[in-house]
């Protein structure tokens, strides 16, 4: 038996794992026994099986690789978040549960900052939600207030989970690309990349329960104008729809350019919830504490679905969390502010990897917010010959790069539903919130590959 159970852990995948136990007889099955219909997956998740982060972040994970991959600051995050943290594990009772739709000193200390952008008191209690990152906000919204037969509108590219957790809910996810007008001579710049409004009107129709904004933008960078919001909001308020805005790049926008809710123009509070991440707002990805606002009457649904999945997230953390926010709060104004700080100092590193890629003969997008810049990388010598054939290009090549150049990136098609896969295949996404020696390592790398074989 002892044996038995050795050979069961040593065994890799789980198809591998029921395959042994009825072909061994392990569990007394003959050779013949068919495997259960009850081991089957439910429907819901059926086709959701792969997923771009997992399969990239393992070939990332070779210490030898720069890793330009999944959004993931190798930057210290700020010393006093951390501080924060290393106080609150000494308090015994913060070590405990605490409230289940958000640790109280977080709720305040969230409606404290947000009512100066919102310009309306904002209720801690009621009109906040915290839960496992901005990923566990999304699920909650979309678990809250989609149902099945509804249709939701996504704007392609879009952030990859947005798909499978609409499909997930039964309902059918509605696609509109950003198109990009032509750029001949001058730089692409992410605001070149919008959606157009006779094409975005005719996705409305009464099956729509909610558009899912995202702005800043991953991948693209675009930060949506006042005038490209009221379009939507528009729409929104004309077709009775909801609005699911994923800003957690908000604090993340570059010279020129402003960050808007969407939730504080007219009309638009009642119908839209809002998503933060403390993951993207202090560089501290692994904390996994996201927060959704937005009128009681979406939020208490947000709140069902939380209570009956993950209930509570850490205190330790959210405690740690609200102190670092105070400490920003209060210095809103003052250039050492990381919502002030961040954006400079990611400002100088975007614009290095601007000159990088333009360098080796490439054609950025540069982004106006965020921490990502795709370029289409077909003009780069890489052999895919050997590399298998069913997949996109972009998959191909940052495998082939990962492995050949030691650098690995993002494929952009994994942002798009399977249509328009073709369209983006020739993009691959850089992050690019990294320290310098990183950044000069992958520098190294790409100007040693560009040039000519002597
Ligand atoms: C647009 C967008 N939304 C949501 C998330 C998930 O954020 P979190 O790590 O807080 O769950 C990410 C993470 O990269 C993102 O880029």
């Amino acid at each position: 038996m002892f044996l038995a159970q050795r050979r069961l852990c040593s065994l890799g995948s789980r198809t591998e794992f029921l395959k042994t136990i009825y072909s061994s007889k392990l569990l007394g099955f003959s050779t013949s026994a068919k495997m259960s219909l009850k081991f089957k997956n439910a429907k819901r998740i059926e086709g959701l099986d792969r997923n771009v982060w997992i399969e990239f972040t393992k070939l990332a994970a070779d210490p030898s690789v720069v890793n330009l991959g999944q959004g993931l600051p190798d930057i210290s995050p700020p010393s006093y978040v951390k501080e924060e943290l290393s106080k609150v594990a000494l308090i015994d009772s913060l070590n405990q549960y605490t409230r289940g739709f958000g640790h109280p000193p977080l709720v305040k200390a969230l409606s404290c900052l947000y009512e100066k952008f919102y310009q309306k008191e904002i209720n801690p209690n009621k009109e906040i939600l915290v839960t496992v990152g901005a990923y566990g906000s999304l699920f909650n919204a979309i678990q809250g207030l989609i149902d099945e037969g509804d249709e939701v509108i996504i704007t392609i590219p879009f952030y990859d989970c947005y798909e499978p957790m609409v499909r997930m809910a039964g309902a059918t996810p509605v696609f509109i690309p950003l198109r990009s007008k032509p750029v001949d001579g001058k730089k692409w710049s992410s605001s070149d990349w919008t959606l157009d409004p006779q094409e975005l009107e005719s996705k409305f129709n009464s099956k729509t329960k909610a558009i899912i904004l995202n702005t800043p933008h991953n991948p693209i960078g675009k930060v949506y104008t006042k005038e490209e919001l009221q379009v939507i909001a528009d729409l929104c308020i004309k077709y009775d729809t909801l609005c699911i805005s994923d800003e957690v790049y908000e604090w993340l926008v570059y010279t020129g350019n402003k960050h808007l809710k969407i939730a504080t123009f007219p009309g638009m509070w009642e119908r839209t919830v809002t998503i933060g991440s403390a993951g993207k707002t202090f560089s501290v990805t692994g904390w996994k504490l996201g927060w959704t606002i937005g009128p009681n009457h979406l939020i208490k649904h947000l709140q069902t679905v939380q209570q009956n999945t993950v209930y509570t997230c850490a205190t330790p953390l959210q405690e740690a969390l609200a102190q670092a926010l105070w400490i920003d709060i209060k210095r809103m104004d003052d250039p050492e502010c990381y919502f002030n700080s961040l954006p400079k100092e990611l400002e100088v590193k975007r614009d290095r990897m601007v000159r990088l890629l333009e360098s080796v003969g490439l054609k950025p997008i540069v982004p106006d917010g965020g921490y990502f810049i795709i370029a289409d990388v077909s003009l780069l010598d890489a052999d895919l010959s050997d590399m298998k054939n069913d997949e996109p290009y972009d998959y191909k090549f940052v495998k082939w790069m990962t492995k050949n150049k030691k650098l690995s990136a993002i494929p952009v098609s994994a942002f798009c539903n399977s249509e328009s896969k073709p369209q983006f295949e020739k993009f691959v996404r850089f992050c690019f919130i990294k320290k310098d020696s990183t950044l000069d390592a992958a520098e190294e790398i790409i100007k040693a590959w560009s040039k000519p074989k002597s």
